[in-house]
């Protein structure tokens, strides 16, 4: 083959053949396809798409350019969950050792942030002595004695995803549903879990702002994993407003332990109880996720996972030196806060990075003093920004400006489910 033709096909809107695909994402891994023609091909298929088959022998190839995980001899059933990405969205650090302590096994690979979305390893790194790196052996080992692990993704789980997905990131082919389904499933099937819940955000604050492009992403990503073997299923969930009142990386982890301890915002609680039961489902397991947040067996999952990773989970979370306040300028009801600018706000504050070597404030982030249809008074707190770098506060509160609107007394938000719908195979 060469590349310029594999390209071509795909401009003319070919479909590409079986033996076209495993030979470019092959060769692009080891270096014989440069990046440049990478990039044509990856622009090439955002605008013309895949078929339903392209899509799979896609993923295919990706999952073949490394490793595969075998969870298989384990005594727990295997289960995860994979949320698109958004702001706020700390239900990764309750829903694990929640499904945990339930009997299941959860091999959550996760990344870090990136742009305005968090990151769950920067998070969970606030929390000290906690590292993120474990060896497959490391992995398999506390997933039979603790059940839950989250940790960063090795080296040799589909690096093609990987090469690929730091070029999109530079060349404006993120946004394609092929390449972003392609992406997710061929790490979460290369991780060896036996079944998945998705959870696909919607709205300004996700990658997908219709419900409908939201709802073939879901589809795509659904089908792949049930062909793989994987029992998938997916909620569509709204992004349009952040989850829970904190966003940040000790400020998520505060807000997941008042969750663990069975209380917490209830947005951020009814997300964590129904993913749960969809990974138990998925499992094969029948319990009740709302009881084990309640007495403490959730808690207990969670400090053993932290403690396992060299945590310590009693230790004090880091603050951030400098706070500032946002004042209601008037009274009224708040009827709609952004999930985008917030999470502008809190990236601009520190907590994210804006290129892939930048490190993350753990204190630093938004603390939300009131959701959509809260009532408020002119002058008081909207939200508290915290950082270590106070010269960056006029920026986090310009992201914050036009991102919410305070309406008369007696107004009401439009109502928006958190659970827009469930797509199963
Ligand atoms: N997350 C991924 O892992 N890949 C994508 O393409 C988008 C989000």
């Amino acid at each position: 083959f060469a590349a310029v033709d594999v390209i071509a096909a795909k401009r003319d809107r070919n479909r590409l053949s079986d033996a076209q695909i495993d030979w470019v994402v092959d060769a692009y891994t080891r270096g014989v396809v440069a990046d440049e023609q990478m990039s044509a091909l990856l622009m090439a298929i955002l605008l013309n798409g895949m078929q339903p088959e392209e899509i799979s022998r896609w993923t295919a190839a990706m999952i073949a350019s490394g490793e595969r995980l075998d969870f298989g001899g384990l005594s727990r059933p295997t289960t995860d969950k994979h949320s698109t990405g958004g702001v706020g969205d700390k239900i990764t650090l309750p829903l694990t050792p929640l499904v945990a302590a339930l009997g299941a096994a959860v091999p959550q690979l996760s990344g870090r942030g990136l742009g305005h979305t968090g990151g769950t390893l920067d998070k969970l790194e606030s929390i000290p002595g906690w590292r993120a790196r474990l060896s497959n052996a490391e992995m398999a080992r506390q997933l039979e004695d603790v059940g839950g692990v989250i940790c960063a993704a090795g080296e040799g789980l589909a690096p093609a995803d990987r090469k690929m997905y730091a070029l999109r990131d530079v060349t404006g082919t993120v946004e394609a549903v092929p390449l972003i389904a392609s992406s997710i499933m061929s790490k979460k099937i290369a991780e060896g879990t036996g079944a998945l819940v998705l959870d696909v955000k919607v709205g300004s604050g996700a990658f997908m702002k219709s419900e409908e492009q939201a709802r073939v992403l879901a589809q795509t990503m659904v089908r792949l994993g049930t062909d793989a073997g994987v029992n998938t299923v997916a909620l569509l969930t709204d992004m349009s407003t952040p989850l829970g009142l904190t966003a940040g990386n000790a400020l998520e982890v505060r807000e997941s332990l008042e969750v663990l301890a069975g209380g917490g915002p209830p947005d951020v609680v009814e997300l964590t109880i129904a993913l749960a039961r969809e990974m138990l489902e998925t499992a094969g397991i029948s319990a009740d996720p709302e009881a084990a947040l309640k007495d403490g067996r959730a808690m207990d999952s969670w400090k053993k996972m932290i403690a396992a990773q060299g945590g310590d989970p009693d230790a004090p979370l880091p603050v951030a030196q400098h706070t500032h306040q946002v004042l209601a300028p008037a009274d009224g009801v708040l009827v709609s806060l952004d999930a985008m600018a917030v999470g502008v706000s809190a990236w601009r504050l520190g907590a994210g990075r804006s290129r892939k070597e930048d490190p993350v404030q753990a204190g630093a982030g938004v603390e939300m003093h009131a959701k959509p249809g809260a009532e408020v008074s002119a002058g008081q707190p909207l939200f508290t920004l915290h950082t270590d770098t106070p010269e960056r506060f006029e920026q986090a509160v310009e992201a914050l400006e036009g991102g919410y609107v305070i309406a008369p007394v007696g107004s009401r938000p439009e109502p928006r489910p958190l659970i827009i719908d469930r797509i199963t195979a």
